[in-house]
């Protein structure tokens, strides 16, 4: 008996041993070797902290700089990531930051973003993006024009009689990207779109909100956070619904109630999933992934950008007016159609510096988009200035050759599918409203833009809307 309890003591205290060596290896010697290598290279940062890294701290900025609403300029960067400010301030625009025991090597120079962004691209995935291309470009994209017309219409709809009194027009906003997306993406199964991306609303806020929490040692082995077992669920709901619009379709083919899977992105993804070609059939999990991410990188992104566009021009009445002089000039007072909308220069150089100053995307590449739309020294003193002249003479004179300066849609095999389609669903609405209305911010509008799976005002986008008729 004696010596049963010697040897279970004695594997107790070897079990500890061990598991105290793990510890201090993955949690206190590997980030400081990492440190230590990376700062031996010039690459400086905050200090790691024991199992958590940086993620208290910068849990404790954001805490501090959303607290608080900012003046109404476009000075944005302290506020929206407080810690990439500071930190960038203290150790250069390159640093070394640690997410729990993760490192994270934070590149906000131009001269390294370029190698950065462009990644290789295997065969199945140069397809993928192909069928992407072509679902939100050239022709297709002129396909969806009434589709996106008839969300505006049923948005301007519900604004009449609100004339003169205050409107919160985010969420309109919100709701509006949401019906364009599912009616474009989705065509006839557009219901049930809605009701995914609420779903996915839920899980992006889940996974936010648990963005800076490092997983608490072993523990988080045996026990699941009540956000991690909601996040799991709502996977797997998301996952059902996409399914069951899918079988729906392939169900029509079958019964020959349709001769394809339609033309929409679901439909060229499905066409694709049941490609004869083993080699570059696509797989239902890819097909799942991806009627998901072009919700995701989708709607957000373009409810932030048209909202942005819309209070920029409410404070600029000057450029308010330009904008509805060429909108007029354009298309009178019809609806806007392709041509036109190809022809719409202010309107693109509005868009250009709203995608400067309130950069629609979230997590990690916020960082290298706030930080570069916001570098005096490549955009000159006035960088927090709202100027679309700058972008008059397009892009390139704009940022000076230096084509890494503003990447709004990014580079390269991993860049934006979705630019032409966002930029047409951001011209069509903005045309729409400048025709029928002028608007103004609100006395009680609180400028507070804040990082939230992309950029948006906090408290609201409150605006008077003036009739024009
Ligand atoms: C203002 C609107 C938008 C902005 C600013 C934006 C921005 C971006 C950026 C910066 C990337 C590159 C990410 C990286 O470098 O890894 C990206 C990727 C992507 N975007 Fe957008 N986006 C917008 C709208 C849309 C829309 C409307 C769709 C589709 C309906 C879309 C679909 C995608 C997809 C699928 C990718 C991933 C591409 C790949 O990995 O091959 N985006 N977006």
């Amino acid at each position: 008996m004696g010596n049963l309890l010697i040897l279970f003591i004695a594997s107790l205290g070897l079990c500890l041993f061990v598991a105290l060596l793990y510890v201090l290896y993955n949690y206190w010697w590997v980030p400081h070797r990492v440190q230590f290598i990376m700062s031996s290279q010039g690459i400086r940062g905050p200090p790691y902290e024991f199992t958590h890294g940086n993620n208290k701290q910068i849990l404790q900025m954001q805490k501090e700089a959303y607290s608080k609403p900012m003046a109404l300029t476009h000075d944005i960067f302290p506020r929206v990531l407080p810690h990439v400010y500071s930190y960038i301030k203290k150790y250069g625009k390159n640093y070394l930051s640690w997410n729990g025991v993760q490192a994270q090597l934070v590149i906000t120079d131009p001269e390294l973003q370029g190698d950065s962004l462009v990644t290789s691209e295997s065969e199945k995935r140069a397809r993928q993006r192909k069928l992407a291309n072509y679902a939100f470009h050239g022709e297709s994209l002129k396909n969806m024009i009434p589709a996106i017309i008839a969300s505006v219409e049923t948005m301007l709809e519900k604004w009449k009689g609100k004339e003169g009194k205050e409107m919160e027009v985010f969420q309109e906003f919100g709701l509006l990207t949401s019906e364009m997306i599912s009616r474009t993406a989705f065509s006839s199964s557009y219901l049930e779109g809605e009701k995914i991306f609420d779903m996915l609303m839920k899980l992006s806020a889940i996974t936010g909100r648990n963005m800076y929490k490092a997983k608490i040692l072993f523990i988080g082995k045996f026990w699941e956070p009540a956000d991690e077992i909601e996040s799991d669920k709502l996977a797997k709901m998301i996952h059902d619904s996409v399914m069951k619009i899918i079988k729906q379709k392939e169900e029509k083919v079958m019964t020959r109630e349709a001769d394809n899977f339609g033309r929409d992105f679901l439909g060229l993804l499905l066409n694709a999933y049941h490609d004869p070609d083993e080699k570059i059939r696509l797989s239902i999990q890819y097909v799942v992934g991806e009627c998901k991410s072009s919700y995701f990188a989708g709607q957000k992104t373009s409810n932030s950008l048209l909202a942005w566009t819309i209070l920029l021009l409410a404070i600029n009445a000057d450029w308010q007016d330009k904008a509805r002089a060429e909108v007029i000039e354009v298309f009178g007072n019809q609806n806007p159609n392709s041509q036109g909308i190809a022809k719409l220069k202010i309107i693109t150089m509005i868009i250009n510096e709203t995608l400067r100053l309130y950069p629609p995307v979230h997590g990690v590449l916020s960082i290298r988009y706030i930080a570069l739309h916001h570098d005096p020294d490549l955009w000159g003193d006035d960088v927090h200035l709202f100027k679309p002249e700058r972008f008059a003479e397009g892009i390139a004179k704009a940022t000076y050759n230096n084509a890494a300066a503003f990447l709004p849609f990014g580079l390269g095999p991993r860049s934006c599918v979705g630019m032409s389609f966002s930029i047409t669903k951001t011209k069509i609405p903005l045309s729409m409203i400048l025709q029928r209305y002028t608007f103004t911010i609100s006395p009680s509008y609180v400028h507070a833009p804040l990082p939230n799976l992309s950029l948006k005002p906090q408290h609201g986008l409150h605006l008077l809307f003036h009739s024009l008729h």
